[in-house]
């Protein structure tokens, strides 16, 4: 893959939140969450694990820890993990995992993309009450629901974001 490539793909991941009324394929699915096996993590702890939903008494009960009508529609839910037994604490008491969820997940919707899938980052969920329904231990914190699906629109409509300038400065911090 070039770098236009490359490009192309991230601009067209966007975050989806209207889905065709049609599952997606067990393959896809795998192959999307082997992308994800492939991110770096802090000491290459990788210390993650993916719940995937797609039963329907399952997708009813991970609905019930975010509202939004339009979350309902989808056919499969993502629920990141992190382990917090196994993730990477600097000397200064910071620990890593959410770095390393965050990468793993952008590799996991990127490959969405490129499989034709659409996801959206859900992170305005219940915890308390998605740690009920899924029954998790208390090492195991749910980060983001990653609902995925094929889009009802495959392209993004308009990315908004801040140009270079703003967001970059060289040879040292400037403030803008
Ligand atoms: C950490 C994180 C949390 C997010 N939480 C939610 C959420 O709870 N609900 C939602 O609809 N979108 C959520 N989003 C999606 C953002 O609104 C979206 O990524 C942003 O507006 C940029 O749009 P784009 O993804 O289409 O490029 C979240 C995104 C990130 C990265």
């Amino acid at each position: 893959m070039n770098y236009k490539e490359l490009k192309e793909l991230v601009e067209k991941r966007y975050s989806v939140r209207k889905f065709e009324d049609k599952k997606v394929e067990k393959e896809k699915i795998l192959e999307v969450l082997d992308a994800a096996r492939f991110a770096p993590s802090a000491h290459n702890y990788q210390p993650w694990h993916f719940v995937v939903l797609t039963e329907e008494d399952m997708l009813e009960k991970i609905q019930s820890v975010y509202e939004p009508q339009w979350f309902k529609a989808a056919p499969a839910v993502i629920v990141a993990l992190v382990d917090h037994d196994k993730s990477w604490t600097r000397d200064d008491g910071k620990d890593h995992s959410d770095v390393d969820i965050g990468i793993t997940v952008d590799h996991l919707t990127l490959a969405a993309t490129a499989n034709d899938l659409g996801t959206c980052w859900v992170c305005a969920f219940d915890a308390e009450k998605c740690k009920e329904v899924l029954e998790l231990p208390e090492n195991m914190e749910p980060v983001t629901l990653i609902p995925i699906g094929y889009p009802k629109y495959p392209e993004a409509k308009q990315k908004i974001r801040e140009d270079l300038d703003t967001m970059v400065s060289w040879e040292g911090y400037l403030e803008k």
